[in-house]
């Protein structure tokens, strides 16, 4: 594919667009439990308005756009407050929650370089359920995750066996609020005297639920504190482009003090060019986020939001209960905002996924790690409230009709060839192999992926690792021709 000779007209090129998004699931509709964040038309328009007004501007230097400055000073400063900071606290804007846990990672390894200058393999504790971000920021920065599990009941922090893997190269604690996949809130206050006892930071990771929980404990949920109130949490993530519903690529890290945050930060006047300061990990950076972020927060407000908590947790409680209610189902620990994740000891959740996609919807596959099964994951939207009876009534549906379906047996199959063996020895033809014999080729998917989630989950971790590796490496390519 080449750059056309001659520019595309208007209204040829936005119709071409639109027909690239044929396949795309409609989520608009609202049936869509998972990745889209919408928060209904009319503040998507804003939101919209907003976010091409500062397209062009750069962020990278306030100097020459001080709004932009402004508008992420104001932002953080929202943001800060909402999660009680004193006037101490300090922040950055990011392009997503990924980005705000590596600075978060970057920012405690950078200390310990300074003040612990005797650890040589700096280690953070991750409680399994913690979003493998974590696990990405340490393999990018050298710092080694270590995985502890979880209470195999609650999915939350096991405080003891946090405790007990603490070691003197441990440099971070970490835990959520909520967690992706079951959706509920670590014990933060005792992981916070925790590492007060011994000395050691604590990061909340707030991206999913740090913006929306504070709603729901003003609806009256018990919800344990995770925010700046509690002593011994030093820094803190939480999204705006996910329940804040702001465009994507808006995220915030916010640290107790700056004395933590300058180890965020990167500078380089070692080149010809003109001095690098930058904050986070973007140097020029679209001021589009972080003006979408501001208008979704001003345009939604305080009160908007509670009105969706509202909505989002009743939708939440008859999901739940409608599930309970479902023979072979169950949900995963309590869930204690408005995502959550249920399983099947008798059905392949794989097929109950297959069939729900026929119908219509996107529900998401988790697979089995640690003490969590196979299961399906759904996040709440203000959109989907309206269909949960229908979702309801279609999964049991589904899951009567995944009864009868035969499950596991490529899984068998490939479990069993692939026992034992490194995949480091593995070439991309054998996995590119193992891919056809779940019916993937090439950049096509099947239409049922019940037998490849099937292969996934029981293949072993580094197995599926790679696997997905050498896929997403055949699926980035040039198209063919025509
Ligand atoms: C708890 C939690 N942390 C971090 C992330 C990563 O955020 P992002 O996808 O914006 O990079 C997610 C994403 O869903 C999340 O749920």
């Amino acid at each position: 594919m080449r750059i056309p000779q001659r520019g595309l007209a208007k209204e040829e090129l936005f119709a071409r667009l639109e027909g690239y998004r044929r396949d795309d699931m409609p989520w608009r509709d609202g049936r869509t439990w998972a990745y889209v964040y919408d928060p209904g038309p009319e503040a998507e328009e804003v939101i919209k308005r907003a976010f091409s007004l500062y397209l062009t501007e750069n962020a990278l230097d306030p100097t020459v756009f001080p709004s932009t400055l402004r508008l992420e000073n104001e932002v953080i400063a929202m943001a800060a407050a909402h999660l009680h900071g004193d006037e101490a606290v300090v922040g950055s804007f990011t392009s997503g929650g990924t980005e705000s846990i590596l600075l978060a990672v970057k920012a405690a390894r950078d200390r310990a370089r300074e003040q612990r200058p005797g650890i040589r393999e700096p280690e953070m504790l991750l409680p399994e359920t913690a979003h493998a971000a974590f696990q990405k920021a340490g393999h990018y920065l050298g710092v080694r995750p270590v995985l502890v599990p979880v209470d195999p009941r609650t999915f939350k922090a096991d405080i003891d066996a946090m405790r007990a893997a603490i070691t003197p190269d441990t440099i971070l604690l970490v835990g959520s609020a909520v967690s992706y996949a079951h959706g509920v809130v670590d014990p933060i206050p005792e992981l916070g005297a925790l590492a007060q006892e011994r000395e050691l930071l604590l990061h909340v990771d707030g991206c999913m639920g740090g913006f929306l929980l504070p709603y729901f404990r003003r609806l009256g949920d018990p919800l344990p504190l995770y925010d700046f109130r509690v002593p011994g949490v030093t820094s803190i993530s939480m999204d705006f482009h996910k329940y804040a519903f702001a465009a994507k690529g808006a995220s915030s890290v916010l640290y107790r003090s700056k004395e933590l945050r300058r180890h965020q930060m990167y500078a380089s006047s070692n080149w010809t060019g003109y001095t690098i300061i930058n904050p986070t990990v973007q140097s020029t950076k679209s001021a589009g986020p972080v003006a979408a972020a501001w208008a979704a927060l001003h345009f939604i407000g305080d009160d908007g939001y509670l009105e969706i908590a509202r909505r989002v947790r009743d939708a939440t409680r008859r999901v739940v209960a409608g599930i309970e209610a479902i023979p072979d189902l169950r949900v995963l620990g309590r869930p204690e905002m408005n995502l959550l994740a249920f399983t099947s000891e008798r059905v392949s959740v794989f097929h109950v996924i297959d069939e729900m996609k026929e119908r219509g919807w996107y529900v998401q596959p988790q697979l089995a790690y640690g003490c969590s099964p196979p299961n399906i994951h759904l996040s709440i939207n203000p959109a989907s409230v309206r269909w949960v009876d229908d979702l309801l009534a279609d999964l049991r549906e589904c899951v009567d009709k995944a009864r009868g379906m035969p499950s596991g047996e490529l899984a068998a199959k490939v479990s069993a060839a692939f026992a034992g063996r490194d995949p480091r020895e593995l070439t991309g033809e054998t996995f590119q192999g193992l891919l056809a014999m779940g019916g993937v080729s090439g950049t096509a998917l099947p239409s049922r992926m019940a037998e490849i989630n099937e292969v996934l989950n029981a293949l072993s971790v580094p197995l599926r690792e790679k696997l997905l590796v050498e896929y997403l490496n055949e699926l980035f390519r040039q198209p063919a021709e025509g």
